[in-house]
């Protein structure tokens, strides 16, 4: 032990700006090239030390957090525990602001969160590749909250190459009503692509060289997210919503990640705060949301 008596951990949500996802493997998993955009929305991972494993969360969706051993947090805590001979003893309180099943990581956020607070608290001292290996573990995109900024992920996500960003991109999240399981949304696509040669994922050039020159135009027209049909399928009414945000002058509209969070590009920080007020006044959504991105990944506050 340390002798640390709390640490908070906060993490950040994410953007997909591109998804391109290739047919099922035999594990049930796709392969994917996965353009991560790490957003400054956070949730905030407290851990303290306990009698035993417990979860608390307090935000907006707090009824929709599972607060038992399913929740990818605590797994993360009994991992880290598990490969250092520890009994997992700790209180994790998720201070949530990331949306639920909302297709922006927010249970990945809270996973890396969580294993990063406990590795202070309990002075594991775990190496930055041991920690990656323990994201890899607990799910796709767990790494990505790790390590935060712009990367590429391979594999079925979780092979991460950084990636250079030359500037911050405005962003508005139409936060719905409800969430989509990841789950269900690739069952969708695989549905919906059923008898299809679904084509081997290649990330896009021309994303990455928008990303590199920081042009929002330029990354505007370069963004694509193959799941997108698949979130439409299940849940048709952001269609209106995507299209509410455009109407507004958002530089362009896509599903985030598997949905049912939609997210809007706009030019500015100024024109961000034009398409959210709209897509609030739309009716078309629950909450809208101004973020920028690139920022850092989980850091102890
Ligand atoms: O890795 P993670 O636990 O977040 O994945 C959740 C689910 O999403 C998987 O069980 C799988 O159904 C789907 N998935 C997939 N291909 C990926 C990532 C996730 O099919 N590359």
């Amino acid at each position: 032990m340390t002798g640390r008596s709390a640490v908070t951990v906060r993490v950040p949500a994410k953007v997909n700006v591109q998804l391109a996802v290739g047919g099922a493997r035999a594990d049930g998993f796709h392969d994917l090239a996965n353009v991560f955009l790490a957003v400054g929305l956070y949730d905030e991972v407290t851990a303290v030390p306990a009698e035993a494993l417990r979860v608390s969360a307090t935000g907006p969706d707090v009824d929709r957090v599972p607060l038992d051993r399913t929740n990818l947090a605590a797994r993360a805590a009994e991992l880290l525990a598990a490969r250092y001979g520890l009994e997992p003893r700790v209180h994790l309180h998720i201070a949530k602001d990331i949306p639920v099943a909302g297709g922006m990581a927010g249970g990945s956020a809270d996973a890396a969160g969580a294993l990063v607070a406990c590795d202070a608290l309990w002075g594991t001292g775990a190496s930055r590749d041991e920690l990656l290996a323990i994201c890899a573990e607990l799910g796709s995109d767990v790494p990505f909250s790790l390590v935060g900024g712009a990367a590429l992920g391979l594999g079925r996500g979780e092979l991460l190459t950084p990636l250079e960003v030359g500037g911050s991109f405005h962003w508005v999240f139409a936060v719905a009503d409800g969430g989509l399981a990841t789950p269900a949304v690739y069952r969708e696509f695989d549905r919906l692509n059923a008898g299809v040669d679904v084509p081997e994922p290649v990330a896009s050039e021309a994303l990455r060289a928008a990303l590199r020159a920081g042009d929002a135009v330029a990354l505007a027209g370069a963004l694509s997210n193959d799941l997108q049909a698949a979130a439409l399928s299940l849940r048709p009414s952001l269609a209106a919503t995507l299209d509410a945000g455009v109407a507004a002058g958002a530089l362009a509209a896509l599903v985030s990640g598997s949905g049912p969070t939609t997210a809007f590009l706009a030019k500015d920080a100024d024109s961000a705060a034009v398409v959210a007020a709209a897509l609030m006044a739309s009716g078309t959504c629950r909450a809208a949301r101004v973020a920028a991105g690139p920022v850092s990944g989980a850091t102890v506050v």
